[in-house]
């Protein structure tokens, strides 16, 4: 998604979001439609690229990373997976069984509609206190509804990786900067929200958006009722296979920080809602 002005919800006209495109399972979105007409398979990816900006996307078989998938819990408007646990640092969290159930308000959602990522409250309060375990002294400033403070080194070396496992021996590894996003110099703020402070519907689910989806290929291939993701130079190209003919042809990372990038970052700061997400997708 793509969108100069955004605000408002799906459903509202006179508010509505622009630069999102329906992508979701129902026989509404674009992706049905294609299909329907025979035009392709439901098959689709995104590659999401927050270093240099732009990425791919991509409808049709990939070939090229290869990865591994997930299956998609059947019957569910939205893209549901089943979590199992979560590493930080290395170290699995320890939490109690229930959060992981999944249900019609409960559960993990991959949302490319959704910029952050949500986390129940024990768990986004277990996942705090491990990224920060050895910054204890660090102060913090509240922009907007991030949770924000200064740094002066690397990310990556001063903070722990984060692996979401799934069904399927499936691994999502998160690292530093992807869920850290920057606003300025050395200003870092954490991508990371309280889900327990959010609607009603959403705040025991896991939802997990845009910044932890980022610098990877998330393949989304509904024939088989699976998806599926592997970290990825979104700046390079993949292979995807034509359903026609069988070859592999090769799509290319576009680069659109000109026009899209530019937004991107700044709209970083606007909350995309749960209720429009969940319009989404
Ligand atoms: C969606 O399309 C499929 C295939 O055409 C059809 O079987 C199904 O009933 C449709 N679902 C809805 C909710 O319209
Ligand atoms: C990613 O791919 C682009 C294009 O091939 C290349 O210029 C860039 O150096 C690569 N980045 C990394 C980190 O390998
Ligand atoms: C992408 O475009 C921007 C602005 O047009 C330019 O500054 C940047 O160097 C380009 N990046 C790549 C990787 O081509």
């Amino acid at each position: 998604r793509c969108g100069a002005q955004q605000g408002g919800d799906l459903g509202n006209t006179n508010q509505a979001l622009d630069g999102i495109i329906g992508f979701g399972q129902s026989n509404t979105s674009m992706l049905s439609q294609l299909a329907a007409a025979g035009k392709v398979k439901k098959i689709f990816s995104h590659c999401l690229d927050t270093i240099t900006g732009g990425g791919i996307f991509a409808i049709g078989e990939v070939v090229q990373p290869k990865m591994k998938s997930t299956p998609l819990i059947p019957n569910m408007p939205h893209y549901n997976v089943k979590l199992k646990s979560i590493d930080v640092g290395g170290t699995a969290l320890q939490l109690p069984s229930h959060i992981f159930e999944t249900g019609e308000k409960k559960g993990t959602i991959i949302d490319s509609g959704t910029t952050l990522t949500y986390l129940p409250e024990l768990v986004y309060k277990e996942v705090m206190a491990k990224i920060f375990a050895k910054h204890q002294d660090m102060t913090f400033r509240s922009i907007q509804d991030f949770l924000c403070f200064q740094y002066h080194e690397s990310v990556d070396d001063g903070f722990p990786k984060i692996i979401f496992h799934f069904e399927n021996d499936l691994g999502l590894n998160v690292y530093p900067h992807d869920y850290f996003f920057q606003n300025g110099d050395n200003l870092y703020c954490v991508g990371f929200q309280n889900g327990g402070l959010q609607s009603k519907d959403g705040k025991d689910m896991v939802l997990l958006g845009d910044l932890v989806l980022s610098n990877k290929v998330v393949v989304y291939d509904l024939e088989n009722q699976v998806v599926g993701w592997a970290d990825y130079n979104c700046s390079s190209s993949m292979k995807v296979k034509d359903d026609k003919t069988g070859a592999a042809y090769t799509v290319d990372a576009h680069n659109i920080s000109s026009g899209c990038r530019r937004q991107w970052q700044k709209f970083l700061v606007l909350l995309v809602t749960m209720v429009c997400s969940s319009l989404i997708f």
